[in-house]
Order: C-alpha cells, then sequence, then structure tokens
C-alpha cells in the first residue's frame, strides 16, 4: 500500500510539474538561462544545507504555485530526483508536507541576490 501512494504521488507530481513549472523552466527542467535558471544539478547541491532547502521553496515559483503544501513537497522532491540524480546528498531526506507549510509563507523578495550570497558557485 505505501508503495502504490508513492508511486502514485510521483506520478501526480511529474503532472503538476507540467502544468504549473515547465512553462517557465521546460518540461526537462533545462530553463532558459540567464533569465529562467536550470533545475538540473544545481539544486541538488543547494538542498545540502537547511537553508537550501528553505530556499528552493521560498522561491516565488515555487511558494506562490497553487498547490497544496502537500503538492509542492512533491513536486520539488521529484524535481530533485529526476533532475538531480547525480549532485543529491547520498542522506538526502525529502522535504515534509510541515517544512513547506513554514518555509513558505517567506517569500524571497530578491531571489537572485539571496542566491547569489549563499550559492555564488552553483
Ligand atoms: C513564470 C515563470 C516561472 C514559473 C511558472 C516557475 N518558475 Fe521557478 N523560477 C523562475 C525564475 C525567473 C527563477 C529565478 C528566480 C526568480 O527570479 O524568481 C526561478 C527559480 C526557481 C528555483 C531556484 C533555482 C535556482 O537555481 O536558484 C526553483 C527551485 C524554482 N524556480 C522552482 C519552481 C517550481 C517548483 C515551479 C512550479 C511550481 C516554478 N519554479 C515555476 C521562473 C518560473
Amino acid at each position: 500500500m505505501l508503495v502504490i501512494t508513492a508511486f502514485s504521488a510521483r506520478a501526480d507530481a511529474e503532472k503538476n510539474y507540467l502544468l504549473h513549472c515547465s512553462g517557465c523552466h521546460l518540461p526537462n527542467g533545462i530553463g532558459d538561462p540567464p533569465n529562467t535558471p536550470t533545475l538540473r544539478d544545481t539544486i541538488g547541491k543547494i538542498v545540502a544545507t537547511p537553508e537550501g532547502r528553505d530556499y528552493i521553496i521560498r522561491v516565488p515559483g515555487s511558494s506562490q504555485t497553487p498547490m497544496s503544501d502537500q503538492q509542492l513537497a512533491d513536486v520539488l522532491n521529484w524535481m530533485l530526483t529526476e533532475f538531480n540524480s547525480e549532485t543529491l546528498p547520498k542522506n538526502f531526506e525529502p522535504l515534509s508536507a510541515q517544512e513547506v507549510s513554514s518555509s513558505r509563507g517567506q517569500i524571497l523578495a530578491d531571489p537572485l541576490k539571496y542566491r547569489a550570497r549563499f550559492w555564488p558557485d552553483n
């Protein structure tokens, strides 16, 4: 039962990614740099720290999407495993709905500046 639930959460996450995120980040996540960043490989490194986990929830594209906390957590976890398998830390703990809920309200007003301060090399 648990396996079936996890499987359908993944299928829904992919659908939600395509519906709500791929318009800008493209279906395969490559985006259109420098205007729209890629979601491939880079964010796998960023989520190695608590600030990074928080950051990918707080960027406007994530935090303002019309999805529930659980749906957004599932989409972000899907992106991380689908597009970042090379860089994701081995001990990565999937984001939870609770974590999304507590970070989501603090939308980043200047995500590019914030990112440049914490992850200048990613
Ligand atoms: C309207 C276009 C657009 C949509 C739709 C969009 N994004 Fe973004 N996304 C951006 C832009 C532009 C940035 C760069 C930061 C900024 O200016 O907000 C970004 C940055 C990000 C980042 C940070 C990447 C990094 O390397 O710093 C993540 C994570 C992200 N988006 C996730 C999502 C998710 C998840 C969705 C769907 C729920 C989504 N985005 C939908 C345009 C979009």
